[in-house]
């Protein structure tokens, strides 16, 4: 079993397939975005390397993050070896939905049933506006395909002071006849811009008043390790929740290790890097004894992390992997 110091149980990991996105959210990354060589990045035998050593030591849960994990060449082929790896018992995907629809039966063949869709507009020039691309047609396709082949979805839909907060309650009202999740996420400082967030102004009690004005809302019991608060609405068949990111209400449960595109543990997403498994693997020697040693380290909470962070406001989202 993994332990960090404060006594928190490290079992599930976020792991990024790749840095490049065929968006460019301006919340996660600027317009002009430079991508890293590909020579960087792990191959398939590191990633299952790497998991197949987590695992041994007590993960179960993966979430395939990016970028847009889509963009990886071979990626089904990768998933199919990682639904192999001994220990892992639930793999999940973050996409942003742009590629995603034609892999969804391989997905199911798989036994991947977890699907988190980014989405931040229903409306077409919006959605262009927020992404600097033209891609919404392709999303909400996917969106259709996700809710006929049954998937268990969650929208993550970030909130953006005068861009989308007059959408709350569109999103909301997507759940009353399809059963899906949708979150509403705290914006973070993580636009790639090292500016542009002039700190938060929608705060999650802000969201919750915003649907509660108009929805009448049943908290459902907190799952263990959750990231969201979740509500049910009577007559609804999916829910909502909210995702307080900034305001770190959750650290005091945290499960969670990332691993980025080039191999780089973070032991918190507002703190540093603080290992790279790469050359680790390179050199063939054993990698946990120095991933337990990252855990010693680990900050009880995202406010001190940020405190120790050298760079904080011009990481890009796409590079850390969510
Ligand atoms: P589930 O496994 O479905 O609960 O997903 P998740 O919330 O862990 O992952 P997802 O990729 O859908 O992320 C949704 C939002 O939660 C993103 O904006 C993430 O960056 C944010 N998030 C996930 N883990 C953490 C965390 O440890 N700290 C903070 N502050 N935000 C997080
Ligand atoms: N603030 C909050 N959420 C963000 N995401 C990307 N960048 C940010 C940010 N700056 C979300 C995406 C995706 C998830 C992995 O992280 O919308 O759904
Ligand atoms: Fe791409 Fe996701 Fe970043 Fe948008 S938020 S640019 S979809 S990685």
């Amino acid at each position: 079993m993994l332990l960090d110091a404060h006594q928190r149980i490290i079992n599930y990991v976020r792991l990024s397939v790749t840095d490049r996105c065929n968006l460019r959210c301006t919340y996660c990354m600027p317009a002009n975005m430079r991508f890293l060589n590909k020579i960087k990045l792990l191959t398939d035998d590191e990633i299952i390397d790497i998991l197949s050593t987590l695992a041994s030591a007590g993960v179960s849960k993966v979430r395939i993050t990016g970028g847009e994990p889509f963009l990886r060449p071979g990626l089904i082929k990768l998933l199919e070896r990682i639904s192999y790896v001994d220990g892992i018992t639930n793999i999940a995907i973050t996409t942003n939905g742009v590629l995603t629809r034609e892999y969804i039966p391989a997905l199911k063949s798989m036994g991947i049933n977890h699907i988190n869709l980014s989405l931040d507009s229903l409306q077409p020039e919006r959605f262009k506006q927020i992404t600097r691309r033209d891609s919404f047609t392709e999303v909400m396709n996917t969106l259709d395909s996700l809710v006929l082949h049954n998937m268990n979805i969650k929208i993550n839909m970030v909130v953006m002071d005068q861009l989308n907060t007059a959408e709350i309650n569109d999103f909301v009202a997507l759940t009353r006849d399809q059963n899906i999740s949708v979150r509403f996420i705290e914006e973070m400082p993580f636009n790639g811009q090292g500016n542009g967030f002039s700190g938060i102004t929608w705060h999650y009690k802000r969201i919750m008043e915003t649907i509660a004005a108009q929805y009448a809302l049943n908290k459902m019991a907190d799952e263990p390790n959750s990231t969201s608060f979740n509500y049910q609405i009577l007559g609804h068949k999916g829910n909502i929740g909210v995702i307080p990111a900034y305001s770190r209400t959750f650290c005091g449960t945290c499960n969670r290790l990332r691993i980025s595109a080039t191999g780089s543990i973070k032991t918190c997403l507002y703190g540093n890097d603080v290992l790279n498994l790469k050359p680790l693997l390179q050199q063939q020697q054993p990698i946990l004894p120095a991933i337990i040693n990252t855990l010693k380290a680990r900050y009880i909470d995202g406010f001190t992390a940020e405190k120790h962070s050298t760079n904080i406001n011009k990481t890009s989202m796409s590079v850390i992997g969510g």
